[in-house]
């Protein structure tokens, strides 16, 4: 990409992060993430902190329910900040299992049977207060709450994050006396894991989340510069942009560590549902390496030329593993020995990096020096900030999602909710 390219678009991009830091553009009622990291509420932040230790203290496992927005940043920062074998692993903090995420009822049966016979508690996340999926599996881990320990104990078990006001789960809260921790209004969905939305969970596992914010907060302070020659995260929303215009319209999120695989899940809802509508957006994939480079690789190698990755390098692990020296050599890997496992991956990402480009997919490479906690909210926030600027940058509202409605009116209409007939006429005449 020529220099001359940058500057053409840095004028627009400038124009578009002032949008996000004043709030002048669509969608400006949730950019209340925006000074989030310095702006906590204290008092809240005191009680997340006071739970997770009671959590931590009474239960062998926590049931974090939750979908979407309210289910991917707390288990994305779980998987990074310990491991994507947390549960398997040896640890005094309590296993976690994320329900409420999926309709299958052979995973909500097996989570059953993972809990029942231990101590655990509940944390239900809804925004909205009303999405089926956690809705449905909260009435089945309320029960077996309250049948494991009665109503009184159960309700000391159940921890609710849910909007301030409105919804049926805000309303059974108040009814019962949950302990509440609140989505602020004007943070949507899927900008909320630096709320108690990610910060409950994510500190039951035993993460610091006065950390996390820190990272988060010196983000704040430094991704505020609206010049992309200046400012990484504007940068990173200018070259997207110049790259989409250029036709190429699929962002493929590179890893290659898996305790970030689901940190791409995260990012791939965050741009997904804030770029795509209006008929325009990257499509957001995503590919663990090496693991994908035996799947993958053959694709995005010399498939359709309408790709680019977005790479982050993870530069320091958090855990490394030395190859030692074989002196029968009988496999031929002796010139392996004698380096750690992440100089040997540090390789295949060079030569992968290289590979792609002469391919003909171009590579924004993101390094991060560590996973500790601050670079994990330092990274939250700049891609939140990123998605914003570029989300306007693309003509679009980065903050809604329409399109999110469609599949849940008409799931509403098949199952039969009151309220949704004629839809479910016209329907089931569709379908024949
Ligand atoms: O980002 C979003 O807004 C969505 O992904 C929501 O988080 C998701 O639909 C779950 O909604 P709720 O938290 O209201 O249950």
């Amino acid at each position: 990409m020529a220099p001359h390219e940058l500057e053409a678009i840095a004028p627009l991009t400038a124009a578009a992060a002032r949008q996000v830091e004043d709030g002048s553009g669509l969608g400006s009622d949730y950019l209340g993430w925006v000074h989030l990291p310095t702006g906590h509420d204290r008092e809240e932040l005191t009680r997340i902190k006071a739970a997770a230790a009671r959590i931590r203290s009474d239960s062998q496992v926590l049931v974090v329910i939750g979908i979407g927005g309210s289910y991917l940043g707390a288990r994305s920062a779980i998987d990074l900040l310990r491991s994507p074998l947390y549960n398997s692993l040896p640890k005094d903090t309590p296993d976690i299992y994320f329900v409420g995420c999926n309709l299958s009822g052979g995973y909500l049966s097996e989570i059953i049977r993972l809990c029942r016979d231990r101590d655990f508690s509940v944390n239900v996340i809804s925004k909205s207060g009303t999405t089926t999926e956690p809705a449905l599996a909260f009435r089945v881990f309320r029960k077996l709450l309250e049948e494991k320990y009665g109503r009184e104990e159960a309700g000391r078990r159940i921890y609710c994050t849910t909007d301030k006001a409105r919804g049926t789960l805000k309303a059974q809260a108040d009814r019962e006396g949950w302990e509440s921790f609140v989505i602020p209004d004007d943070v949507g969905g899927r900008y909320s894991v630096l709320t108690a939305v990610g910060l409950l969970p994510i500190a039951v596992a035993g993460a610091d989340v006065d950390r996390i914010l820190a990272g988060a907060q010196q983000a704040e302070r430094e991704l505020s510069e609206p010049d992309p020659l200046k400012n990484p995260c504007c940068r990173y929303a200018a070259l997207r942009n110049i790259l989409y215009r250029k036709g190429k319209t699929t962002e493929v999120f590179v890893t290659y560590d898996p305790a970030f695989t689901m940190m791409n899940e995260w990012l791939k809802q965050l741009f997904g549902e804030s770029e795509g509508k209006d008929g325009k957006g990257i499509f957001p994939a995503s590919v663990t390496f090496s693991t994908d480079l035996h799947s993958m690789g053959q694709y995005i190698q010399d498939g359709v030329r309408n790709l680019f990755e977005t790479v982050v390098d993870i530069c320091k692990p958090r855990e490394d593993f030395f190859v030692e020296e074989d002196p029968e050599n009988l496999d031929g890997l002796n010139f392996l020995s004698g380096q750690e496992m992440s100089a040997i991956c540090r390789r295949a990402m060079e030569g992968t990096v290289l590979a792609h480009t002469q391919g003909g997919v171009p590579n924004i490479l993101l390094e991060v020096p560590d996973a500790s906690e601050e670079e994990y909210g330092y990274l939250v926030y700049f891609f939140e900030k990123a998605c914003g600027i570029s989300g306007y940058l693309m003509g679009v509202n980065p903050f809604d999602q329409p399109g999110v409605e469609a599949y849940k009116k008409n799931m509403f209409a098949l199952l039969g909710k009151p309220g949704y007939e004629d839809l479910r006429a016209g329907l089931l005449e569709k379908l024949g």
